[in-house]
């Protein structure tokens, strides 16, 4: 086991990730991009695998700011992809000490008899087989190191229900349990696995829903507002970070209040 690091000798700066690298998913835009370039202002090399080549984008702002970033076409669906990606994690950087396992879809939305079933897979293929498949094969190169984080992004609906949505909670729920089980499966192993649950945020993925959604999500948040999507980056570097050396298994909510009424 990995010592806590020591913090007695000048400044703590248990939330810095200098010379860490963190491999990232579905960061071109959202709560991805934010995270990305969160982790890379604290020092981390880092590395998106997405469908959409708009992860360019945030790779050349973190380049722009003197960080070190690259991205790979990378389907969380597709197991050789997603190992294709952790592995150039350490050709490109020589280490994967950090995943954030956070592509994800919306779902359409609707009352459970009228969903279609090549909808739910597409929902559970995504947000919980991809999560699953990007855990294990970064496992792959973290437990021969004896050390890493991982992050996981669940959702409140993983943790209350909400009428009319069926794979979205279904697999966000799972997201969490995973995260408890695998957490436990490695935590003598030096590696921390957590998630965070963020309530609704700002993201394309939201900007996508119709006004009137969008304005009930406003009103059931007690914070009266969506979150910035850097305030869930925040949650999840610190997650990421030896600030949370004492932090296994949690289902980190950053929801405005949504879940504590
Ligand atoms: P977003 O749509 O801005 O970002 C999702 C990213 O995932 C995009 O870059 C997209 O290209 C990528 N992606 C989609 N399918 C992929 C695939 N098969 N392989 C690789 N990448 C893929 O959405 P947002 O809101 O930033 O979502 C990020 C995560 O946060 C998701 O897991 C979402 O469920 C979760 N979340 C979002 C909330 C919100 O209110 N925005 C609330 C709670 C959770």
């Amino acid at each position: 086991m990995p010592e806590r690091a020591d913090r007695t000798h000048g400044p703590a700066n248990s939330y810095g990730l200098a010379g860490r690298t963190a491999v990232i998913t579905g960061a071109a835009s959202g709560i991805g991009a934010a995270t990305a370039r969160l982790l890379a202002a604290r020092g981390a090399n880092v590395l998106i695998g997405d469908v959409d080549p708009a992860a360019a984008g945030t790779v050349e702002l973190i380049r722009s700011t003197g960080g070190k970033a690259d991205w790979a076409h990378t389907d969380v669906t597709d197991e050789s992809s997603v190992a294709a990606l952790m592995d150039r994690a350490l050709d490109a950087f020589g280490a994967l000490d950090i995943l954030v396992a956070n592509a994800g879809i919306a779902e359409p939305k609707g009352p459970l008899h009228t969903m279609e079933l090549r909808d739910w897979q597409r929902v559970i293929d995504i947000n919980l087989t991809g999560v699953a498949l990007s855990n294990k094969h970064a496992l792959r190169h973290m437990l021969p190191a004896g050390s890493g984080a991982i992050v996981n992004v669940a959702s409140i609906l993983g943790s209350v229900g909400a009428a009319n949505s069926n794979s979205y909670s279904a697999a966000k729920a799972a997201v969490a349990n995973l995260t408890r089980s695998a957490a436990l499966t490695y935590a003598t192993s030096g590696i921390r696995i957590n998630a965070v649950a963020p309530g609704y945020a700002r993201t394309p993925l939201v900007d996508g829903l119709p006004e009137e959604t969008r304005s009930m999500m406003e009103s059931r948040t007690p914070l009266g507002r969506l979150a910035d999507p850097t305030e869930i980056a925040e949650a999840i570097a610190f997650l990421a970070s030896d600030a949370a050396s004492f932090m296994v298994g949690s289902i980190l909510a950053v929801d405005g209040g949504y879940t504590a009424a």
